[in-house]
Parts: structure tokens; C-alpha cells; sequence
């Protein structure tokens, strides 16, 4: 241990070893390593800027950072492992390198709002790739749902079959859920602002320029009060939230494959890149990706629950509690990345079963809705039809008979609007282009769902770009002039 955080009142001769190691962060934010450089990259140059350190010191220590981020990108950097977390394993470090000069890195800086920041790039650099991903993802959805609008297949409310639907207009269901759920991701990366200059809880008396540092950062603001900047875990209250919107909306789409692919099922067929075997029942092809989509969604779940217990309670200000938001928010990027990735390759292997889909509505009674509506055409009032189709549907279950099988003379016995010009909306390629309604499963409607999913699909890119990756603010802080001529 460097010592760097102790003084002679803190106790001169540190804490007891095992317990150093035992509240160390180390372990988990040496994951935050290039953010932190980047960070004090960024620190130093507006110490330079402003005055309070001379380019020449400046110059060293940036230089210095430069090379230990280097290291950390090509993965060589060694750091002291025997620190309380990596902000302080990154300054011993810069000590052995650069010498005294590294004393004047920390003025006007406390890791509170250092970590504040470190964990802030991260979820920025994290969300810019997720949402960067989201978004061909969300495009392949828009094209796969256009390609489908011909397949036709139930639509399920309580699991049982409701009505007829296209694949597409499934599809696109998949897609828009996953949308949703992606702006809420982006909700979260444009609510972040730069904390760095907050100090331990009330800012500095030296004449630091936080709009600079800012800008560096752009297009975060700076943060508004110290003190609920250093206690503030809100971004990564709403990145595990967002993470597990993604997920969730994921996991929708599994759960689908995964009922769908059954032979109770039988709507979708999933080819062998994309099967597991069993090893002891040779004629298993297994959904095993989609049902760890699904299951992953636990993680992603636990993390929000995690970080939401976490805060609750904390004092204003800065709670060594708050070191404890680091395998959730660590955790929740990969987890969704992956998830994203494999549906990505996964779904182009899954194929849906066209016969078996129109096997399924061929009986008629998914479109017993569309038939009450064409009485209803007719001026019947919904409840008198939704009677009588009711009477039908009991007759023809009485009967051990399809819908579509009824006798026209015994179904217009029933009610007189069901005669055969009526009878034709069991058809459920016509029930399903007949549903034109804003959201419905007509043709008209899905291909407007799919541009919707197109243009949303083109914004994640857009949103990404904007915000900008990690490796983008590295180049942008490290050719930042530490002086103006
Ligand atoms: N290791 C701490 C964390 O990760 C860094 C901030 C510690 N601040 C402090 N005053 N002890 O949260």
C-alpha cells in the first residue's frame, strides 16, 4: 500500500491488512481503468488550462497517462494491487513513473467525484455500444416482419388461441417491444451529466473550469450541486433498468421461439445451427439459446434489484455503500450485449411453418371475433353478435365440427345475419387483411410498423454517434491543448 490516502491522522501505521483487502475495490473497478485515465486526463488538462498547475507539470503528467492508457488498451498495464481501489492503484503508479509532479494530480479532486465519473464513462461507453448493436438488430426485425406478412398464424391472449395474425405483424411485435425498451436506454444516457469538480461534497475553492472539462465530455452538462453529485447513483439505476428492459423485451422474443418450436406448437421451425442435442435422448433439438436469453434475464433483473437496495436509506453525500454498485453495473453491459448479439444470429435461423399456421386457424374459431364484427357491419349490435357467434361456436364444439363446417341453414337458424356472405370472414387470410386499424395485423398496418422500426432502427445509430464511445473521448481529451497561444 502507497499510503497516498493516509495521514498522520488517519493513523500512521494504516489499516490492518486483511481488512484493506477485504473493503478494496480493486478487484472489481480495475475494470474501470481507461475511464479513470481518461478522467484525470481530462482533470489535468483543465488544471493547466486554468492556471493551477504549469503546462510543464501538466505536460508530464498527461504524457504519463497517455502511456498507462496505452498499456491498458493493449492490456500490459500492471498496476499495484495492494490499493484501496484503482483510482489510487493509478496514482502510486503514475508516482513510480513520473515522479513528485504526481502529487498535484488529485487538487480539486476527490475520488467521490472521481469514481462518480469513472462509472459514468462507463455506462456511456457501454450504452453507445448497446444501443449501436440495438440498432441492426431492430433494422433485421422491420426487414424479417416485411417478408412475413403472407405467414399466417394464431395470436395467443392467455396462452390459448385468440386470433389470426400474420408472422410479420408477430415480428414486429418482437421488434417494437425491443424498441421501447431501447429508449429507455437511451433515456438514460441523455440524463447523464459530468460530475468531475463536485470534490468530496462541496466543490473547491480553487478556480477550476468545470464547463471545460464538460465540453471534453460533450454534450454532458456539469452536474448542479456537489453533494448530490457524489451521492447520486441514478444513471446506473436507470442503465440496470434500461438493461433490463432489453432483456426483458429479448426474452419475450425466447419465450416465443421457445413455446413455438415445440411440437405441441409446431409454428416455427429452428434449423441445427442454432439447436442443442441432449446427451441422452438422440432426437433432440433443443432451444437452449433462446431459453438463456430468457433465463439471463434474472441477472438483469437482480442488478436493478441490487442497485435499488443499494441506495435506499443512504445519507446524502458520499456512502462507502455505494463502492457495492459495482458488480451490477459492471455486470450489465456484457449481459446485455450478449443477449442482443446471439438473438441477432439466432433469429435469422428460425423459420416459421406456414402449414403448420394455417393449420392451426383453419377451424375457424380464432376468427369467431371477425365474424361478429361482419354482423356488426351489417348493423347488428357487438353484444347480439358476440351472442350469436357464441351459439354457433357451442354448436360446432357440440358437434365435434370446425366453425367453418357448420351448416349454413343450422347457423342461420341461430342468428339471420350468419349467412354465407358473413360466414366468409372465418377466412383468416381475409380476417387478417381486413385489420387495417392503426396497430392491427393488416397488411397496410405491419408494412407501417415496419418503417416506423426502420427509422427507429437508423436513430440508434444516430443516438450512438452522438454520444460518442470511450476510445472517441480518449482521442478528444488527449489533444486537448494544455495551453491557448
Ligand atoms: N473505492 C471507492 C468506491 O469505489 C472510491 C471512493 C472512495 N471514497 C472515499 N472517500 N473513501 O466507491
Amino acid at each position: 500500500m502507497s499510503g497516498i490516502a493516509r495521514t498522520s491522522a488517519t493513523g500512521a501505521d494504516g489499516m490492518l491488512p486483511e481488512l484493506l483487502a477485504w473493503s478494496s475495490s480493486f478487484h472489481d473497478d480495475r475494470a474501470l481503468v481507461r475511464e479513470d485515465l481518461i478522467g484525470s486526463a481530462a482533470h489535468v488538462t483543465m488544471l493547466a488550462r486554468t492556471g493551477i498547475v504549469s503546462t510543464a507539470d501538466a505536460r508530464l503528467l498527461r504524457d504519463s497517462l497517455r502511456s498507462l492508457y496505452q498499456e491498458a488498451c493493449a492490456g500490459t498495464l500492471a498496476l499495484p494491487s495492494d490499493e484501496e481501489d484503482v483510482h489510487m492503484a493509478v496514482e502510486a503508479e503514475l508516482g513510480k513513473r513520473a515522479g513528485a509532479v504526481a502529487g498535484r494530480l488529485h487538487t480539486a479532486r476527490s475520488r467521490n467525484d472521481q469514481v462518480a465519473l469513472d462509472l459514468r464513462l462507463h455506462v456511456r461507453d457501454q450504452g453507445v455500444a448497446l444501443v449501436g448493436e440495438l440498432g441492426p438488430l431492430i433494422g433485421a426485425l422491420a426487414e424479417r416482419a416485411s417478408r412475413e406478412k403472407d405467414v399466417l398464424l394464431p395470436a395467443y391472449t392467455h396462452r390459448q388461441r385468440a386470433q389470426p395474425v400474420s408472422a410479420g405483424f408477430l415480428v414486429a411485435a418482437w421488434g417494437i417491444g425491443l424498441v421501447r425498451a431501447t429508449q429507455t436506454v437511451i433515456f438514460g444516457l441523455d440524463q447523464i451529466e459530468m460530475p468531475l469538480g463536485s470534490g468530496a461534497c462541496s466543490g473547491t475553492s480553487l478556480p477550476i473550469d468545470r464547463a471545460l472539462v464538460a465540453r471534453l465530455f460533450a454534450p454532458w452538462e456539469p452536474t448542479r450541486n456537489a453533494l448530490q453529485t457524489v451521492g447520486d447513483r441514478d444513471f446506473a439505476l436507470d442503465w440496470t433498468w434500461g438493461v433490463a428492459r432489453v432483456v426483458l423485451a429479448l426474452g419475450r422474443l425466447a419465450t416465443d421461439v421457445v413455446d413455438f418450436s415445440t411440437s405441441e406448437f409446431g409454428l416455427v421451425r429452428l434449423d441445427g445451427a442454432i439447436s442443442a442435442g441432449s446427451s441422452m435422448m438422440p432426437q433432440k433439438k433443443n432451444p437452449d439459446i433462446f431459453e438463456l436469453v430468457r433465463g439471463k434475464s434474472a441477472r438483469a433483473v437482480g442488478n436493478v434489484v441490487a442497485m435499488l437496495a443499494l441506495m435506499k436509506g443512504l445519507a446524502s453525500g458520499y456512502n462507502r455503500d455505494q463502492q457495492e454498485d459495482r458488480l451490477p453495473l459492471l455486470e450489465a453491459g456484457p449481459l446485455a450485449r450478449g443477449c442482443t448479439r446471439v438473438v441477432s444470429l439466432a433469429v435469422e435461423h428460425v423459420e416459421f411453418d406456414a402449414e403448420r399456421g394455417r393449420r392451426a386457424l383453419d377451424e375457424g374459431f380464432t376468427q369467431a371475433t371477425d365474424l361478429a364484427e361482419a354482423l356488426v357491419r351489417r348493423g347488428v349490435p357487438f353484444r347480439e353478435a358476440y351472442k350469436a357467434v357464441g351459439a354457433l361456436v357451442a354448436l360446432a364444439v357440440g358437434e365435434g365440427v370446425s366453425l367453418r363446417s357448420v351448416d349454413a341453414s343450422r347457423a342461420h337458424a341461430i342468428h339471420p345475419g350468419l349467412d354465407a356472405e358473413s360466414l366468409r370472414a372465418l377466412d383468416p387470410a381475409a380476417a387478417v387483411a381486413a385489420k387495417e386499424s392503426i396497430g392491427g395485423t393488416g397488411p397496410r398496418s405491419v408494412d407501417a410498423q415496419v418503417a416506423w422500426l426502420r427509422d427507429r432502427g437508423r436513430d440508434c445509430a444516430a443516438k450512438a454517434a452522438g454520444h460518442g464511445s470511450l476510445a472517441l473521448l480518449a482521442e478528444r481529451v488527449f489533444a486537448e491543448p494544455l495551453e491557448l497561444s
